[in-house]
């Protein structure tokens, strides 16, 4: 299946946005990039909630967020309600933010992981389907948090 991708990064993930890009366009799917559009120092929380609340809302089916570490732009992403942003430097963990956690963003860390590296992450994330059964309760319980969560505020 061909994913409609919302992308986006900061300064720190500039390079290896474009590498991703370029990558996936050729493969044929289909991206909107929601920038950052050069390596002038932004913050990274404006562009993580722009692409969040674009998979949230169903706009896209997938989102994936690139920072320095990928750290900051998945917690932040990870504040807007329905989205689960996995960071992922291997590719074990890529299959298994999918097969369990049925991430719905995928982080990355242009400072911490090669360009090729990060491409098979990207390809295996796509690719990988949610197992469902007891890992979609696991999900269950942590909408559930998120919810009492809401009702605190
Ligand atoms: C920017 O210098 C850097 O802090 C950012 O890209 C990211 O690594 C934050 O988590």
């Amino acid at each position: 299946m061909m994913y409609t991708i919302a992308i986006g990064c900061d300064h720190g993930g500039f390079q290896l946005k474009s590498a991703v890009i370029a990558h996936l366009e050729n493969k044929g799917y289909l991206l909107k990039d929601f920038g950052t559009f050069s390596e002038d120092s932004c913050d990274y929380p404006d562009i993580a909630e722009a692409v969040a609340e674009a998979v949230a809302d169903g706009q896209f089916e997938r989102g994936i967020l690139i920072c320095g570490t990928g750290i900051g732009i998945g917690i932040a992403a990870n504040k807007v309600a329905g989205i689960r942003a996995a960071l992922c430097h291997d590719t074990f963990s890529a299959h298994a933010s999918r097969q369990h956690n049925d991430a719905n963003i995928l982080t990355l860390g242009q400072r911490v992981v090669g360009q090729g590296l990060a491409l098979d992450i990207v390809d295996i994330w796509l690719t990988t389907d949610f197992e469902g059964g007891r890992h979609q309760r696991r999900i269950d319980k942590i909408e559930q948090i998120q919810q009492r969560e809401a009702q605190k505020q």
